[in-house]
Formats: structure tokens, C-alpha cells, sequence
């Protein structure tokens, strides 16, 4: 029987500026998810908050882009943001970009990244939820995770996983997407996804195989703010989720991917490069400049539709190694101040605030 999980977000408010979502709408989104399993509409649910992110997770039948599942997160997130107005917190109903919903949350303001499967014998899933970054932050764990036999053992040794995976690549910028197969095209799926800010990593397919070739074992949220808001609003912060074991790589293949804490752009004002860190849920609180940037993981089973966990799977001192080189580049880096690299390029400049200050400078300057 197929199953859909879906992971909606959106930043609806937040305390002390861009740190944490409130337990107040926690509790809301608690309470009107936990009325939905009741009323049929979906089967199992769970909350998180990846610093000022608020996520819905939710396990229901109703296939990916539902009219009814879509609709309800949104009424979650407005219900959330009507109440973080009324207690003034910041950037209260900061994603919700538009008012009027018409049947699909995409292109409103809040991230998405669902999928319908075949649910198996065993299913394992793991949620990633990431905060103050970008949906090209997850190019490169992604990457690793299906298609670098250095990373993960079970592409070289599991005959199951052997003759690879197939990627569907977004570019946002013109709106267009592509598929190619690894290994064998894994050159040009890196002359692409290497240009994050642009070529994103949507799904990822099973090649050959037990498994269905036409249900995804990974998918990303890519909306981005910019392009709904047409000024700076805040980051996508974005989420993904991959399934596990079984003629996938396993759970420790994935997380494996996050061992080494690599540059995503986001971070202070959404205009600096610096280090993406893996960490406990109780860490997900962007405090140092904003950042930086953090990424939580949050391991399930699913049992005919329920969720089992979830399990906090950043929550080992095997990770203390990448946290504390997170925090050699973040020193590192931060000392450049406003120079680049750590300020991102100026192209991607272009969707952020300093398009407003370069239009102040503009009538002192003279020609040479
Ligand atoms: P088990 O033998 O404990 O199931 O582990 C297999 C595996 O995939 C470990 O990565
Ligand atoms: P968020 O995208 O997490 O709201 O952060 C915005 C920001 O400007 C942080 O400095
Ligand atoms: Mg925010
Ligand atoms: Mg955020």
C-alpha cells in the first residue's frame, strides 16, 4: 500500500529575532494536527521547529500536491502567524507571502518536500530540516549519499545499489528541469549541481532494482522566497527526506554525508557563506551571527502509515568532530567581515538588501 510523507514548512514567527519558534505555536500546530489524524484526514504526524522554522511533518494517503493535506498546512501556518502577530514576535508570518490559498501551498512562501511510495517490508526515512541556508545546501550531502562510493560503502559492495541512482535536477532560475543517471553521467550532474544557488537537486529514483524506479527515495524543498516575494524576505531555509536500507544506502551511509561540514550560503541576513553544522534538536538555535547555519535530523520507521521515533540522530559525540571544525571555519571566515568570500558574490548579492544601498550610492559616482 503506498504511503505519502510530507514535510511542509514555513518561518511564521520567531523569539528573539531569528532564533527559535515559540512553544505557543507549537502547541497550536500540535493541536490542529493532532484534530486531523482524528478526523481521518491524515495518519500520523509530528512537530519540529530547525531554529526559526517551523515543520509539519505528516504521514497520510492522499498523495503528494493533496488539495486537503496542502490546505491544512496552511491553515496550521496561518493560525501560527495570527497568534506570533498577536504576541509580536519577530518576522511574525514572514513565509506566508501570499493570502489567498488556491489549492497548492508551492509558490506561497512555504517549503515542501513529499513523497508517495510503496511502503516496504521495513521502512526506514530520515527528515532533515535545515535553517538559515538554501535548498542547494543539500547538493552536496545528496550527492555523496547516492552517488560517491567514498562515502557510501553499499554503492560499491550491495549488488542492489550497483548500477547507481537517477537524479532529477531543478534549475530555478529558468524554470526547467533535467534527469541524468549516476555514475555514469556523474560528471555533468556535477557540472550542474556544483552551481547550487542555481541547479538544485530535486529527487532522487531508484535505478534497477527491488524497488519501484518510478517512486523517489529522496526529495528536496526548493521554493524559493525571492522569487515569490520579489525582495529579500529571509532564506529558504529548506528540508529534505531519504529513505533508508534495503537497496538504499543505509542510515549511517546518509548521515555520513553530513560529517564534513561544508560552505552553503545563508547565514547573517542571508548574504554570507560559512559552514553547514549537524546537531542535536535541542541546537537547532542559530545565536553566533545569526548561524551558523545548522542542520537536524530526525530518523523514523514507518509502520502502515504511523511514524515510529523520532529518533535525534545528530545527537552523538561522533558528530562533536564536524561541530568543532564547523566552528574553526566559522571563526575563520567571519573574521573577513563584509569582504568576500564570506559575503556571498555579487550576483547572489542580487537577492538580498545590498541592491538598495548600491541604488543610494549610485549619483556620487563619476566617470573615469
Ligand atoms: P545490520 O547487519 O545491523 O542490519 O546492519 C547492516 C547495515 O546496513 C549496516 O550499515
Ligand atoms: P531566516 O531565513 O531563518 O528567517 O533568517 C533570516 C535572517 O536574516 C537571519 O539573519
Ligand atoms: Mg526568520
Ligand atoms: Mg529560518
Amino acid at each position: 500500500m503506498k504511503v505519502t510523507v510530507s514535510l511542509i514548512k514555513a518561518d511564521v514567527g520567531s523569539v528573539a529575532g531569528h532564533s527559535v519558534v515559540a512553544d505557543e505555536l507549537k502547541t497550536i500546530a500540535e493541536e490542529m494536527l493532532n484534530k486531523a489524524v482524528e478526523d481521518g484526514k491524515i495518519i500520523d504526524f509530528r512537530v519540529f521547529n530547525a531554529g526559526d522554522d517551523l515543520e509539519l511533518l505528516m504521514t497520510h494517503r492522499k498523495g503528494i500536491d493533496s488539495t486537503e493535506i496542502h490546505g491544512l498546512a496552511w491553515n496550521v501556518f496561518r493560525k501560527c502567524a495570527e497568534k506570533a502577530k498577536e504576541m509580536k514576535l519577530y518576522g511574525a508570518g514572514q513565509d506566508l507571502l501570499k493570502d489567498a490559498f488556491s489549492g497548492n501551498i508551492r509558490g506561497l512562501g512555504p517549503g515542501v518536500a513529499e513523497m508517495e511510495f510503496t511502503e516496504r517490508r521495513s521502512e526506514p526515512i530520515v527528515a532533515f530540516m535545515m535553517d538559515k541556508t538554501e535548498p542547494g545546501a543539500f547538493n552536496l550531502p545528496i550527492f555523496r549519499i547516492f552517488a560517491d562510493p567514498f562515502n557510501t560503502a553499499g554503492l560499491v559492495i550491495d549488488p542492489s545499489m550497483h548500477s547507481g541512482f537517477v537524479f532529477e535536477i531543478w534549475d530555478i532560475l529558468e524554470h526547467r528541469r533535467v534527469i541524468m543517471k549516476a555514475p555514469e553521467e556523474m560528471y555533468s550532474i556535477l557540472a550542474l549541481i556544483g552551481c547550487k544557488s542555481r541547479f538544485v537537486i530535486k529527487r532522487v529514483y531508484p535505478k534497477a532494482g527491488k524497488l519501484p524506479t518510478d517512486e523517489p527515495v529522496a526529495v528536496v524543498s526548493t521554493e524559493k522566497l525571492y522569487q515569490v516575494a520579489g525582495e529579500y524576505v529571509g532564506k529558504d531555509d529548506p528540508v529534505a527526506l531519504v529513505r533508508a536500507q534495503s537497496g538504499l544506502p543505509a542510515v549511517g551511509e546518509i548521515l555520513e554525508a553530513f560529517a564534513f561540514p561544508h560552505l552553503v550560503s545563508g547565514w547573517m541576513r542571508g548574504s554570507h557563506n560559512g559552514p553547514i553544522m549537524p546537531v542535536p534538536f535541542r541546537y537547532s538555535k542559530c545565536t553566533r551571527f545569526d548561524g551558523p547555519p545548522r542542520c537536524i535530523a530526525a530518523g523514523f520507521q514507518i509502520c502502515n502509515g504511523k511514524l515510529i521515533g523520532p529518533v535525534d540522530l545528530f545527537d552523538d559525540p561522533a558528530f562533536d568532530y564536524t561541530r568543532m571544525r564547523a566552528m574553526e571555519i566559522a571563526e575563520y571566515i567571519r573574521r573577513h567581515g563584509p569582504f568576500e568570500p564570506h559575503r556571498l558574490s555579487a550576483e547572489e548579492m542580487e537577492y538580498t538588501t545590498l541592491p538598495k544601498v548600491l541604488e543610494i550610492l549610485k549619483d556620487k559616482f563619476e566617470r573615469i
